[in-house]
């Protein structure tokens, strides 16, 4: 069919309104069917492609694999880019912390603590990791009382809540900033993170000719009242995937040091008995302005 017979296809099944639509869902949803024909039209998709990839999407839904594959297309990267668009358009102060992908596997209700936390229950034999930092204005200004979410994966991989066997909320926490804006925590180093190897999201990506993995990384919300609320990640320097995320989160000025310490007096001093890694980083806020939506997306979120 030529692109005008397609059209009138296309129209002919907008046409069929016989009460009030919500306008923006009719014209998303008839743009959506106008291009699905295009594409069918332009790659003579097969009857036999076309059920198969109708099939996929219900098996993407079955094994809860839809926040993997927006970020691994690609989307949720994309989606930052625009809020990074719109933020400068509507005057938002730059020279804040880069925001990065929130990804799917963040949980709400993670237990809460001043100043400071330690985020692993002991079970893990993972390097020892002690990660601090202030949370500021653009300016430098310290600003206490901010609340720092964090959450990240265990020395495999995995995640608690989504990997039943560790416990409830490792590697999960809520630390409300110090008078000085300061935050530091005590945990194990993250390992990179690879989707389910046999599962529908891996599947489309070999289809690719790609891999499914993360660098290591780990997560932070950060909102203090009057200020924009960021959502990022910071990289573990020298993961052999820090340019190659299959989930397009790695960003400059999202890559600390990471210093390794093994002398006793630094052991000592931080009451531990083996060697260590530190990564220090800081978070710096915009300020809100009032008129421009905040920066936490609304989405469905797992919660324990
Ligand atoms: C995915 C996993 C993550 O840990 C993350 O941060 C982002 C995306 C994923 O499985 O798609
Ligand atoms: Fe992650």
């Amino acid at each position: 069919m030529n692109r005008a017979q397609i059209k009138t296809v296309a129209d002919r099944i907008a046409n069929t309104q016989i009460g009030p639509a919500n306008e923006r869902v009719k014209s998303i949803v008839d743009r959506m069917v106008l291009d699905l024909f295009a594409i069918i039209e332009d790659f003579d998709v097969t009857q036999e492609e076309f059920w198969a990839a109708a099939n996929y999407l219900a098996e993407v839904g079955k094994s809860n694999e839809i926040g993997l594959l927006i970020p691994g297309l690609g989307i949720e990267h994309f989606l930052d880019l625009r809020l990074d668009e719109q933020e400068e358009a509507a005057g938002i102060e730059a020279g804040s912390t880069p925001r990065t992908i929130e990804g799917p596997l963040y949980v709400a209700g993670a237990p809460v603590s001043e100043g400071e936390a330690r985020l692993d229950d002991g079970a893990d034999k993972g390097e020892l990791l002690f990660m601090h930092g202030q949370v500021t204005d653009i300016h430098g200004k310290p600003i206490s009382g901010a609340t720092v979410e964090v959450w990240h994966a265990n020395s495999f991989g995995n995640y608690s809540v989504f990997d039943p066997s560790q416990s409830a909320f490792n590697l999960r926490r809520t630390i409300v900033t110090d008078a000085e804006g300061r935050y530091r925590f005590r945990s194990i180093m993250p390992c990179g993170y690879c989707v389910p190897p046999n599962g529908p999201t891996q599947k489309l990506l070999s289809k690719l000719g790609r891999h499914g993995n993360r660098p290591a990384h780990i997560h932070f919300f950060v909102t203090a009242p009057g200020y924009r609320t960021l959502t990022t990640q910071i990289n573990i320097k020298g993961d052999p995937y820090t340019y190659d995320d299959f989930a397009f989160a790695t960003r400059e000025g999202l890559i600390p040091e990471v210093t390794r310490h093994t002398a006793p007096e630094a052991l000592l001093e931080k009451g531990v008995n083996h060697p260590f890694a530190e990564i220090a980083f800081d978070f710096t806020l915009p300020h809100a302005l009032e008129g421009v939506p905040n920066a936490l997306i609304e989405r469905a979120r797992a919660s324990a």
